[in-house]
Formats: structure tokens, sequence, C-alpha cells
């Protein structure tokens, strides 16, 4: 095979940083605001994508909570949540670990059950219709207060929703980890895994207290690790997982261009790094456009795709058993490579 003619598609995947409410495109923004009789600040869905450009993470968040308030009822989270898993399908994902921010609904008036009711009949059909397994991930707004972030523990917890782990999202700068340590400690002991955005635009130390203090299993973007020898060496030692997205951080201006992005000097150094899209309808592409755009822009060879992948795999929330089985496709895919250069020298 032609290096051309890989497919980054025909890879299976995990994705393990996705915003439900990031996949909010522009024309499903204004379809929810019509059936929900919403006016909008925008004159049509042109105006509204000729917005989707950032100067940093505020001024994006900015649009994506003002979007938001076209959710509105048990219909518009599970067609949010479904059109997001049928367009995860074609980009090859297998397994999708996805966020969700409770807050940021509760907070203008919408039942937490009327959230988690759309979002988890959508992802508890999600393998039956499109054989993607599914996690729910409840983020934490940080610059909410720390009160805020336990009631909405609190009601996550009592409500009985299929929840896998707590994350930490939003704008990240003057809002540490340690700020969330009880909350997480909850969350933890009542068996939620810990992941936390950290390192996207806050410092290195941001990454160490997400590992130290919120006992975080995986840490989000986390790109500014390289700036902490000493961290580089803990997160390659430990095998923590970064889930990086490379076309949120060239929109949010976290790197300047993807062709400067660190992910071949993250990759360099053994860190366990995975691709993902963040916020696919604003940052131009879901997971494969992801993968399709580092691969132009920073060469990387197939079989680097294909360790991505299984990267992917490895850094999921997945038991052992179905993680085994989609590394063997993997590994099946990434020898064919290895054949197929072989034969060619051969020949
Ligand atoms: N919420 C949605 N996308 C985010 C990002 N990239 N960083 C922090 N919070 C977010
Ligand atoms: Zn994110």
């Amino acid at each position: 095979m032609n290096d051309a003619d890989f497919d980054v598609k025909a890879l299976p995947k995990a994705e393990l940083h996705l915003h439900l409410e990031g996949t909010l495109e522009p024309e499903t923004i204004f379809q929810f605001a019509e059936r929900n009789r919403i006016p909008l600040p925008y004159a049509d869905v042109d105006d509204l994508a000729g917005r989707y450009r950032f100067d940093d993470l505020q001024s994006f968040l900015d649009l994506y909570y003002a979007n938001m308030a076209t959710l509105r009822t048990v219909e518009d989270f599970a067609d949010m949540t479904e059109a997001y898993l049928v367009r995860a399908s074609v980009a090859g994902v297998r397994h999708a670990e996805v966020f969700l921010d409770p807050q940021a609904h509760t907070g203008r008036g919408i039942p937490l059950e009327t959230v988690l009711e759309g979002v988890t009949s959508a992802l508890s059909a999600s393998e039956r219709r499109h054989g993607i397994s599914t996690g729910l991930i409840v983020t934490i707004l940080r610059d909410l207060s720390s009160e805020s972030a336990m009631t909405t523990l609190d009601a996550v917890l009592a409500c009985g929703a299929d929840v896998v782990g707590i994350g930490l999202d939003s704008a990240e700068v003057g809002h540490p980890p340690s700020k969330f340590v009880e909350v997480f400690a909850k969350a933890r002991a009542n068996g939620l895994r810990a992941v936390a955005h950290a390192g996207e635009e806050g410092p290195p130390s941001y990454i160490w207290e997400a590992l130290d203090l919120l006992r975080a299993e995986r840490i989000d973007h986390g790109v500014r690790c390289l700036e902490d020898d000493a961290l580089v060496h803990r997160l390659a030692a430990e095998q923590i997982p970064l889930t990086v997205c490379p076309l949120s951080n060239v929109r949010l201006q976290v790197v300047r261009d993807l062709s400067q992005h660190p992910l071949p000097a993250m990759l360099s150094r053994d860190l366990l790094v995975t691709v993902n899209s963040d916020d696919p309808a604003y940052f131009g592409g879901y997971v494969d456009d992801n993968y399709a755009a580092v691969r132009a822009s920073l060469s990387l060879s197939p079989e680097t795709l294909c360790k991505l992948a299984s990267n992917s795999i490895r850094a999921s929330f997945l038991d052992n058993t179905r993680k085994s089985a989609l590394l063997t496709e993997i590994a099946t895919i990434t020898a064919s490579l290895s054949t197929k250069v072989e034969g060619f020298r051969a020949g």
C-alpha cells in the first residue's frame, strides 16, 4: 500500500476528549432555536459560522456557552448526542468517552434530569446503532465555585445516571485544580474515574496539581508539560495519557500553526499521546480530520497514526477484553504496513 492510500477513517480509534456541546453545528443551532422558538442574535447560518474565529480560550467559551441557550428539551440533548455518534462512526471511532457540562444547563434553569436523560438515551443505544461503546464524563466548570461543583456532583450521584467519570474544564488560568480537591475526592470515593483539563493555557504546575491533588488518571490537553522536564519524565514514566487536540490548539492560538504543533516532540519523549477533536463544530474538524491534519502538516507516517490510535485504546477506561480486541485490530493494520514495505523491498 502506498502511504497516500492509508485511510485514517479505517483505523479503529477511541475519542477521549470531546465536549458534546462542542458538536453543535451552526445548522443545528438554527434548527433547535427554531423548534424551541428561541431568537438568535445571528442573521443566518453563515453569519454564525463567520464568528468561529477565536483569540483565545475565553473568546471561544463566550460563544460556546451562548449557543447552548438553544438546548432545552430531552429531544435536543438526545439529537445532539446522536448526531455526534453518527459522525464519529464515519471517523472510525469505536469507543467514545464524552464530556458534558451539567452546570452550563442547570445554571440556566434546565433540570439535570432533562440533560442526562437526553444524553444517556443516545449513548445507551450507541453500541447497537453504531458499534461505538461509550462512557459519559461530567465536567466541572472550574470558573464557578467549588460549592457549585459539589452540588452538581451530589445531584449527578443522586440521580443514578450511568456516568464513568468526572472532569474539569472551562476557563483555566486563575482556576487551578487545587480549588476542587474535595469534589474530586468525593467523586473518586463514589467510583468515578478522574480526568482534568490542564496545561492548555495554564502552566505546568496545574498539571502537577491535577495529578497529585485530584489524582487525575488522564490529562486533557497537557501540551504545556513540555516546559517542565521533571513533569515530562513523570508523565512518561507513569504513562499518564494526554488527550491532545491539535485543531483546537491552532484555533485557540495555543500553537501558532499546525506545522509547529508539539505532537511529534511529545511522541519522541515517550508520552502516551492521543489525538482528539475537543469541540469539532467550532474548530474545523472531527477526530478523523484531526488525524488527517496532523498527518499532512507534521508528515506523520501510517505507523505513527497507528500508534496514536493504539494509544487512544490504551488510554481509555474500557475493560481489558475490549481493549485487547481493538488493539489486535490495529496491530493487524500495522502489520500489513510492514509486510507491504518488506514486500516492496524484497521485490
Ligand atoms: N470547554 C469546551 N472546550 C474546552 C476547552 N478546549 N478547554 C477548556 N474548556 C472547554
Ligand atoms: Zn476540552
